[in-house]
């Protein structure tokens, strides 16, 4: 397959390179040419493009069967999200018209879920954001379902949740550097996923024999947030943060939720997580700080979904 991954971040280059490990072709879409060198390295087409721009997806050497979409809001608010993710969406699928598409998926997050009681959510359970923001993510999503009912694009959407790997994971991070304090009674559920697996999800739903829709992308092990920061305390000899009330509802960008999200229907496709818990995705990392090696650069974008 020729696959278009449009936003090489975290998630899209590693995508991109199981891609071509895998023996795809595959061409890869960042917003300038400064990590051209890093793509072209693991057998990546480079190009610049801004997905918002439709002269932009015209001049890509396509034509393309698959398109993954893994831009990210890069932080910012709803403006942001309503330009990059509804807007861009748009934009992509008008041009889609043009191309020779078996796949399209696009990476929305489990944040999507605001359920509070610490329920076992799966791809049929309400999905009805607070925020602003959350709205945009599912009228994103609604847009990709609705091609896919009226026009028959073959969308898959990705229901990510906190994602973390090398140098990245939000609540790990905040640890580190002495800010995290336990939620509460810590007993509230957080869902995790490491980065090769958010990929390697990716890379299994290019199959076009599977079903368009929505799957959750998630670990095993959802986990109580108390849980985790005593877990990180007892496995780096430090002390246990201390608790802080609950953030109030409305006052996160992604909302506060309290939810375990479950895989099956992801697993029900043949995919297998390599890290089926964050204790495991965590080993290499923590085992680094112990053995006194540098702590990886952070990176941008993580969030608690
Ligand atoms: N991080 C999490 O915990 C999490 C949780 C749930 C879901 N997700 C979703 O998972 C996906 C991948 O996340 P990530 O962590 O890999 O994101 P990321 O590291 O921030 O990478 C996103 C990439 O998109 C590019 N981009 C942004 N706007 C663009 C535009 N208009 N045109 C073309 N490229 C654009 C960025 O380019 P620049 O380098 O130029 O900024 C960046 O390389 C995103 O859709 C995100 O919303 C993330």
């Amino acid at each position: 397959m020729r696959v278009l991954i449009l936003g090489c971040g975290y998630v899209g280059t590693e995508a991109g390179r199981q891609l071509v490990a895998a023996g795809h072709s595959v061409v890869g879409v960042c917003r300038s040419a400064e990590r051209f060198e890093e793509l072209k390295s693991m057998g990546l087409q480079p190009e610049v493009g801004d997905l918002t721009r439709r002269e932009d997806l015209e001049r890509l050497p396509g034509p393309f069967e698959g398109v993954i979409n893994t831009v990210s809001s890069s932080k910012g608010g709803a403006a942001e999200y309503r330009s990059v993710y509804l807007e861009g969406t748009r934009t992509v699928l008008d041009w889609l018209r043009s191309q020779p598409l078996k796949r399209y998926a696009y990476t929305s997050s489990t944040s999507v879920y605001a359920q509070t009681d610490g329920s076992w959510v799966d791809e049929s359970s309400p999905a009805t954001p607070a925020g602003e923001t959350g709205s945009l993510l599912r009228d994103t999503e609604d847009l990709l379902l609705d091609a896919n009912r009226e026009r028959s694009v073959p969308a898959v959407i990705l229901r990510v949740a906190g994602i973390y790997g090398p140098g990245r994971g939000f609540l790990f991070q905040k640890f580190l550097a002495g800010e995290a304090t336990i939620s509460g009674d810590g007993s509230r559920f957080i869902n995790m996923v490491h980065r090769d697996d958010v990929a390697s999800a990716l890379v299994r739903l290019m199959d076009p024999t599977l079903a368009a829709g929505i799957y959750n992308c998630v670990d095993d092990e959802p986990l109580p947030q108390g849980e985790f920061l005593r877990w990180a305390a007892q496995s780096l000899d430090r002390p246990v943060p201390p608790s802080a009330p609950e953030p109030a509802p409305g006052t996160r960008k992604r909302g506060v939720s309290h939810k375990r999200v479950s895989n099956a229907r992801l697993r029900a496709t043949g995919w297998a997580p390599a890290y089926p818990s964050w204790r495991d995705g965590y080993r290499a990392w923590v085992e680094a700080i112990r053995a006194g090696q540098p702590i990886p650069a952070a990176q941008l974008g993580a969030t608690e979904a």
